[in-house]
């Protein structure tokens, strides 16, 4: 039975999964974050499955506190590029930084994954949250506001510069000798505020038009962006209460702007069991894996590497004043909140940040009812699976979660080929194919 609310579903290529100590668990390989053959054969895997598409997460700076799978890790482009050879029909999702990249480069390198998958690419675009980045770049880090402004000039650049060349400009024509219609290349011109960029683009469209743009970050800035920029967002909610709370300030950004309506995906860890004892064992084993220290690392990452093992555990969670507004804010912000709000001492954050039990928790039915409650009732389009551990967590959705979701009508593989008509986002048109009035400023300048 098909029906029109057919989850989405991306799996988050996350080395070993989204639990801080995955690598320990005897479900993965220890070297998942830089084992090929094992990517290969979870995005193999999930295409099989019907998964929409592969999502590739990234950081630039790293510390000895930093989580062991960002320690030693693929770089995203040259990941999906490698995986865009073997793989079909699923979409490729990779993040990269508007804060420490340059738009020609990344246009030309998205557009290369979008052709050499035959529009299958996405761009996941982030502002970069850690300032120790700016180090490795010899950069000042740009302050929050500051960054979301340079983020969309830069958004609004590499759009430009995919449409260079009109759909049809490669004539190839070997009689006449003619290889491109000169009225069909376009050249950008585009000096902003913050870039200066010529063109045209040295790459054609692909069959999508454009890759698919997502983006990540919730604040109030990050939602702004979105409502202006994306066609899809990637979200870390983690009750359904917050993800409608973001859906509605998200749709509204998106109506201001007059767009179609933009994908929603938070990014989760179910943890499935087919009696509820089991999915308990297995969360039992993931605590496991698990120490204070390691708890209170991974918090403190969130507030600029704070040093939470200062405070008694089991106290209050700390007084932290402005921490966190200029690194990862939206995620801070509702951290202290719902410290505030639950009184809740600091080992249960750092336990409850490290390892959420989460809404997706227990027998396959429990797991798919919650899914299908977040997409009634305006929490999501579809999911993106980040963990607890990838290769139990893949197995789980597609052997017992999606037969159940299939059988109540929300479950039907899309057969697209395009990253957009999977997520049914229309094929992006250039900007030159549709009457001057409705052309995008970029190419006016
Ligand atoms: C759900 C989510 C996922 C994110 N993923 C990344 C990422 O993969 N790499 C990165 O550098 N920053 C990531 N960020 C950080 C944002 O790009 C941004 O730099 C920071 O969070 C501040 O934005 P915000 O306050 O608007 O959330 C993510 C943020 C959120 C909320």
């Amino acid at each position: 039975m098909s029906h029109a609310k057919s989850i989405k579903l991306g799996l988050m290529l996350h080395g070993a999964g989204g639990h801080m100590n995955s690598w320990r668990h005897e479900k993965a390989p220890a070297d998942a974050s830089v084992n090929f053959p094992y990517f290969r054969d979870l995005a193999l895997r999930a295409e099989a499955a019907g998964f929409d598409f592969l999502f590739v997460a990234d950081g630039l700076h790293i510390n000895e506190k930093s989580l062991p799978h960002f320690l030693n890790r693929f770089e995203p482009v040259a990941l999906l590029s490698a995986l865009a050879s073997v793989t079909h029909r699923i979409g490729l999702a990779g993040t990269i930084s508007t804060s420490y990249s340059d738009p020609f480069t990344v246009a030309r390198q998205l557009a290369t994954i979008d052709n050499i998958s035959q529009g299958r690419a996405g761009w996941n675009v982030v502002t970069s949250p850690l300032a120790g980045s700016a180090k490795n770049f010899g950069k000042q880090h740009p302050e929050h506001a500051l960054r979301y402004q340079i983020a969309e000039e830069y958004i609004s650049v590499v759009q430009g510069l995919w449409d260079s060349w009109e759909d049809d400009a490669f004539v190839r024509d070997r009689a006449s000798g003619v290889f491109f219609d000169a009225a069909k290349l376009h050249k950008l011109n585009h000096q902003g505020q913050f870039f200066s960029v010529e063109g045209p683009l040295n790459i054609q469209r692909s069959p999508q038009g454009q890759p698919v743009i997502f983006q990540a970050g919730a604040s109030d800035a990050g939602i702004a962006l979105a409502g202006k920029s994306a066609d899809a967002v990637f979200t870390n909610a983690r009750t359904l209460a917050e993800a409608q709370e973001y859906s509605a300030k998200l749709q509204a950004q998106v109506s201001k702007n007059g767009r179609h309506p933009v994908g929603i995906f938070p990014g989760i860890s179910p943890i499935v069991g087919k009696t509820i004892e089991e999915a308990e064992a297995k969360y039992r084993y993931l605590l496991s894996l698990l120490s204070l220290e390691d708890a209170l690392a991974y918090l403190g990452r969130f507030f600029e590497h704070h040093d939470f093992s200062q405070y008694p555990p089991d106290g209050p969670f700390p007084e932290l004043g402005e921490l966190g507004q200029n690194s990862f804010r939206s995620t801070t912000d509702s951290i202290k909140k719902r410290a505030r709000e639950e009184q809740l001492t600091l080992r249960e954050v750092a336990y409850q940040t490290t390892l959420p039990r989460g809404e997706f928790f227990g027998t396959p039915e429990q797991v798919a009812d919650q899914l299908i409650r977040w997409v009634e009732e305006g929490g999501a389009s579809g999911f993106i699976i980040s963990g607890p551990v990838l290769p139990e967590a893949l197995g789980d959705i597609t052997r017992l979660v999606l037969p159940v979701l299939a059988a109540r009508g929300y479950w039907q593989p899309s057969t697209a080929t395009t990253l957009r008509e999977r997520l049914d986002i229309p094929f992006k048109t250039s900007r030159y194919s549709v009457p001057a009035t409705r052309r995008d400023t970029v190419s006016e300048q």
